[in-house]
């Protein structure tokens, strides 16, 4: 492992003895009779199949990962989510009572929730509002970089939308290598014209980019999201002792695998280009109307936008069945609510409401 992760990793799980499965153990392509599982038997009818433990790092979908998202398979490990792998790493990395996290608010809230039950710090170094948007806060951040084992940088940013200056990422990415690792949130990305940092994660020991098929690949239900990381050394670790013994169900794997075939990702793609659309036609419209104030530019599959009076607007949809994320509670969001991007008739049902508010 590069010395510069290996000491930045909580000391004890250098040398930690991790779990070893059956499933570690056994190859279940192969015709055997498997009787060291504690696995039942007898199948159920209609679910064949899911009497057995699952592959837990399925070479058939790393591979098929590493050629959507354009890293090596080896550098892959794959979770619940990407919220299981902001859980991991805030494990891996931050000790209790000692170590912190960098984030830069306003942004998603898991960061700061899983960090403070371990429980450890969390840094906050606010984003920069600029030209009606946000920008990092490069020197703030720069300044803090020793104090953080964990710095997240969430591009496109949740809840505004940003996708934040390539230079400016890289910038932190290059400053931290050896002081601290660069998470790099990359849920949004497939909606956004900027590239992953994907095609250059070997370069960066220091990097690891999450990923998901929540979002653009519509799986949220499948609860499928990955770690990229930048060092294959610190990803064979992480998948031999920082996971759960089984972390992805059969379903989730049999329904990523049919995703990511190419039957199913010119579908995809296709539905990501619609919502893509859709988002700027929503920008546009909400910014026609008198109680919409602004509207930050997105690169994501929602919109954040201030109201003069997002309490009402809210009500309003709701008394219609339309759930808003209400964010104008939030001192750093004032006024703002969180608008999803949904299918036509959605969004147009949304303005319909604001039209006669
Ligand atoms: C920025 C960001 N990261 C991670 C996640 C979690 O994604 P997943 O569904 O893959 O756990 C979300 C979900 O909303 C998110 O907005």
């Amino acid at each position: 492992m590069h010395t510069a992760v290996e000491k930045l990793i909580r000391p004890h799980y250098r040398t930690l003895q991790g779990y070893v499965s059956a499933g570690m153990e056994s190859d279940k392509s192969a015709q055997k009779i498997f009787l060291n599982a504690n696995e039942n038997p007898y199948t159920l009818p209609g679910l064949d199949g899911f009497n057995r433990y699952p592959e837990p790092q399925p070479k058939a979908l790393r591979d098929a990962y590493s050629a959507l998202y354009g890293a090596p398979a080896d550098n892959i490990i794959m979770t619940r989510g990407a919220d299981e792998a902001i859980a991991v790493l805030t494990k891996l990395f931050c000790e209790p009572e000692k170590d912190a996290i960098l984030i830069c608010p306003p942004t998603f809230g898991m960061y700061k929730v899983n960090a403070t039950t371990m429980p450890s710090n969390t840094i906050s170094v606010p984003l920069l509002k600029q030209g009606g948007s946000y920008a990092l806060d490069v020197a703030g951040m720069s300044a803090r970089i020793d104090d953080a084992k964990l710095i997240f940088i969430c591009s496109p940013n949740n809840p505004t939308g940003t996708s934040f200056a390539a230079d400016d990422i890289l910038n932190i990415i290059q400053q931290s290598e050896g002081r601290a690792m660069v998470v790099l949130d990359e849920t949004y990305i497939e909606m956004a014209e900027a590239d992953s940092f994907a095609s250059i994660l070997c370069n960066h020991p220091n990097l690891i980019i999450l990923r998901t098929l929540s979002k653009s690949y519509a799986m949220a239900g499948m609860r499928m999201g990955s770690m990229l990381c930048g060092d294959a050394d610190l990803a064979a670790l992480i998948r031999t002792k920082g996971l759960d013994a089984y972390p992805l169900p059969v379903a989730s794997i049999d329904a990523a695998l049919h995703v990511t075939s190419p039957d199913i990702l010119p579908i995809a793609r296709a539905n990501i280009a619609t919502l893509i659309a859709a988002r700027k036609t929503m920008e546009e419209a909400l910014k026609q109307s008198d109680e919409v104030t602004h509207v930050y530019p997105s690169d994501a599959n929602f919109l954040l936008v201030e109201m003069k009076r997002p309490d009402d607007f809210l009500k309003a949809c709701a008394a219609q069945n339309i759930i808003i994320r209400d964010f104008s509670s939030k001192p750093d969001t004032p006024n703002c609510i969180r608008l999803s991007i949904g299918t036509e008739a959605q969004n147009q049902a949304v303005l319909n409401i604001l039209a006669n508010f």
